[in-house]
């Protein structure tokens, strides 16, 4: 039986923000698509369908090549149906001195925060083009991080990946504004994921997930921005959303130091 639920896509949407955001997609009722690297994919789709009553379709792929990108692309596009929301989410980090860090595994990191998300965002785009207005809303979420607002010393290629997608979602969103669709920025501040885990970032303070944002606030934040039609938001709670502020008038120096602070690994 087909659906005549609206549909979402949700790179990277079987676990930790990512999978908030297809769980607050599906409370307003659509259908989501989600991608992640490991077999919980499916998993995460099942408790989609069983907790919202909505239809959840898990692909798994590797977002460090551009197979698995367009495999995810083509699994969604394949599904034949006109496509609502895109949450382009997916992204890894790696913490740790420069000096000590592997280039392959910046370069994956590269591949996945931003060739993957122009990739994605190109599919998306034409697509949404084609489909016109007719068919519902059209909506884009590019998931950067408030570390687009800073340095970020001891995560310093990371940082530079979400500033590429701020930017992006900002040049993107103007473009496409006169079309009616709309691009949003969602900003997270240090939110409880397996992210910094996965990061390599396990003995700085981030090692903690205690004293973070919750993910499921970050990402009705995202999604209300979304649905608003905003250009960005910084998802968190207040203390975050004024570090972002703050962000805006602080010199590089200053809070290249402060990042520093919070991120250098012991003995380095
Ligand atoms: N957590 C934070 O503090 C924070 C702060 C600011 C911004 N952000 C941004 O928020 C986004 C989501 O981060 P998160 O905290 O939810 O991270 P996370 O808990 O590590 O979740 C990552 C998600 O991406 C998938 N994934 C990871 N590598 C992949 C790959 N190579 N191919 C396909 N899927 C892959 C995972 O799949 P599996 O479930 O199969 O592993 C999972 O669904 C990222 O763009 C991140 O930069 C996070």
């Amino acid at each position: 039986m087909s659906s005549t639920r609206p549909l979402a896509m949700v790179t990277g949407g079987s676990s930790g923000i990512g999978y908030e955001l297809a769980a607050q997609l599906a409370v307003r009722d659509h259908d989501v698509a989600i991608s992640g690297q490991s077999d919980r994919v499916h998993d995460a789709a099942r408790r989609l369908e069983a907790d919202h009553g909505v239809a959840a379709f898990p692909y798994r792929a590797d977002a460090a090549t551009p197979d698995g990108v367009e495999g995810f692309w083509r699994f969604v596009a394949d599904l034949d149906r006109p496509l609502n929301v895109a949450c382009l989410n997916v992204g890894i980090g790696i913490g740790g001195a420069f000096a000590d860090t592997d280039l392959d595994d910046e370069l994956r990191m590269i591949a996945i925060n931003c060739t993957g998300l122009v990739h994605t965002a190109k599919r998306v785009t034409h697509a949404m083009l084609a489909q016109g207005p007719e068919q519902g809303d059209r909506r884009i979420l590019v998931v950067s991080s408030v570390s687009a607002t800073t340095p970020t010393p001891y995560e310093t290629v990371y940082g530079p990946t979400k500033a590429f997608g701020f930017s992006f979602a900002e040049s993107l969103r103007e473009e496409l504004r006169e079309h009616g669709i709309t691009v949003t920025a969602l900003l997270p501040g240090a939110t409880d994921s397996a992210f910094h885990h996965n990061a390599g970032m396990g003995d700085t303070v981030y090692g903690d997930n205690s004293w973070k944002n919750d993910r499921t606030l970050v990402a009705r934040q995202g999604i209300d921005a979304l649905f608003a039609g905003d250009d960005h938001v910084v998802g968190g709670d207040d203390a975050t959303k004024q570090q972002a502020v703050d962000n805006r008038t602080t010199p590089e120096p200053e809070k290249a130091a402060r990042h520093a602070e919070t991120t250098r690994p012991p003995g380095r």
